[in-house]
């Protein structure tokens, strides 16, 4: 655990939904809003090191320096489909980024990811993207989207998810060692059907109330 390389977002409020997440008896509704509340704080930390630039701004007193946003513009890139949950939340906070989607599914026998969609912002180079997945598991679909972005020309890419084992880390770390990982907890492991133990379950079955 110690030689992985990964953010762990430890917010009180973070842990707490995520809890009531894990939960079994947690409802798709509630599943889904509380996904939506912990990616936009999730965002929030994963933002706070932006570089900001002094302006001059004229307000109805006077003229002044004032700070804005400066650099690589933002896409977010959630792996579908149960990346489409941490979406909004992400979007909510920065209205601007742009929205590419990755189409990956794990494929239950062999555990390898199937890639069946992808399309990204034009201008994908220039951007910083943040690829969000709840789940982290084998790392398989998360180190295949990644590759996608890069055959696409990303240069920037940060990876967004709320549970992972340490197994997917060490994947992608070993992969793509120029990615930083935030994650909102990192569990036990996997257990024999590749699922995070003690992990929530299949997040794409419970946000979207299919089995
Ligand atoms: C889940 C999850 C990740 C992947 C993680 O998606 O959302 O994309 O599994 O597993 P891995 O790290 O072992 O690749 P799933 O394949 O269940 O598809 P879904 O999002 O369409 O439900
Ligand atoms: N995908 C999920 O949705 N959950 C897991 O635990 C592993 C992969």
């Amino acid at each position: 655990m110690s030689d992985l390389k990964v953010n762990v977002i430890a917010h009180p409020l973070i842990q707490h939904k995520l809890t009531l997440m894990r939960d079994e008896e947690t409802g798709t509704k509630d599943f889904r809003q509380l996904l939506e509340e912990i990616s936009m704080l999730m965002a929030y930390e994963i933002t706070r090191n932006m570089p900001l630039t002094e302006v001059d701004v004229k307000t109805p007193v006077t003229v002044c320096k004032s700070k804005v946003l400066t650099g690589k513009k933002i896409a977010v890139v959630p792996i579908l489909r149960a990346g489409l949950g941490m979406l909004n939340g992400v979007v909510n906070l920065i209205p601007a980024a742009r929205v590419g989607h990755v189409g990956l599914y794990r494929d239950p026998e062999t555990l390898k990811p199937v890639e069946y969609y992808c399309k990204l912002p034009s201008d994908v180079g220039e951007r910083t993207l943040v690829v969000v997945d709840p789940m982290l598991a084998t790392g398989g679909s998360a180190a295949a989207a990644i590759d996608l972005l890069k055959e696409k020309g990303a240069k920037s890419i940060i990876l967004m998810c709320l549970v992972a084992a340490p197994e997917g880390i060490k994947v992608v770390n070993e992969a793509h060692p120029d990615v930083e990982i935030y994650v909102a907890s990192v569990d036990e492991c996997l257990n024999d059907h590749g699922y995070i133990v003690p992990g929530l379950g299949d997040a794409g079955d419970r946000i979207f109330g299919t089995k």
